[in-house]
């Protein structure tokens, strides 16, 4: 087999001539560094509280809630698992609402309140919810724990304002914490550990507490 095309280039004579420097220099990741006239992605400021603390940032539009959590105010309790909302890792809480953080751009959130997992309670002051995980062994490698935790302090308050769920029969029955409610409830939060038989004995224990 020949090693000279039609044209009557070969390729070492390519390689050669420093025509496939060309080429490398003109591949999508060398892009960057070869234009430095490329345009700077679009920024705008956002003021909204972390935990009680007002915070005014200025980021990329694209920035994600929780991007600006964990790379611009360094609150890295709040995990990034799968980043496009499948895991639940990433739920804070936004004016006393659950979120995926990681579904939610930081611009949305003007003005807004949000609780993270160091915000709930203290190393030496826990959230019940905080303590009972401790207490039942709700966890394993603690990848998911902020989120389970975040997410099940909203959705007990969401029973208290009778929220109604997938699973209720009657959706305006007031809703009570079933073991069926349970797990739909939290059916947004996988623990790849499957701690969820303790997770679920915790929130149980919380919720029978009325906290
Ligand atoms: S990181 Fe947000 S849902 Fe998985
Ligand atoms: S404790 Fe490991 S993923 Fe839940």
């Amino acid at each position: 087999m020949s090693d000279t095309n039609d044209l009557g280039i070969s390729r070492r004579g390519v390689l050669a001539s420093g025509a496939a420097t060309a080429v490398i220099a003109a591949a999508p990741g060398a892009a960057a560094t070869a234009d430095p006239g490329r345009a700077a992605p679009p920024t705008m400021a956002v003021s909204f509280k972390v935990n009680g603390e007002a915070h005014a940032l200025t980021v990329d539009t694209r920035t994600t809630l929780l991007d600006a959590l964990r790379e611009h105010l360094h609150l890295t309790g709040t995990k990034k698992g799968c980043d496009h909302g499948q895991c639940g890792a990433c739920t804070v809480l936004v004016n006393g609402t659950r979120i995926n953080s990681c579904l939610s751009l930081a611009l949305q959130h003007e003005g807004d309140e949000v609780t993270t997992i160091e915000g709930l309670g203290t190393p030496d002051r826990l959230h019940p919810m905080q303590a009972a995980f401790v207490k039942h062994d709700g966890y394993q490698c603690g990848y998911c724990t902020p989120g389970q935790i975040c997410s099940a302090v909203a959705m007990l308050d969401e029973i208290k304002r009778g929220v109604p769920s997938h699973v209720q029969s009657d959706v305006t029955a007031r809703p009570s914490l079933t073991n069926a409610e349970l797990r739909e409830r939290m059916s947004g939060n996988i623990c790849r550990c499957g701690a969820y038989s303790n997770i679920a004995e915790a929130i149980t224990e919380v919720a029978g507490a009325g906290a």
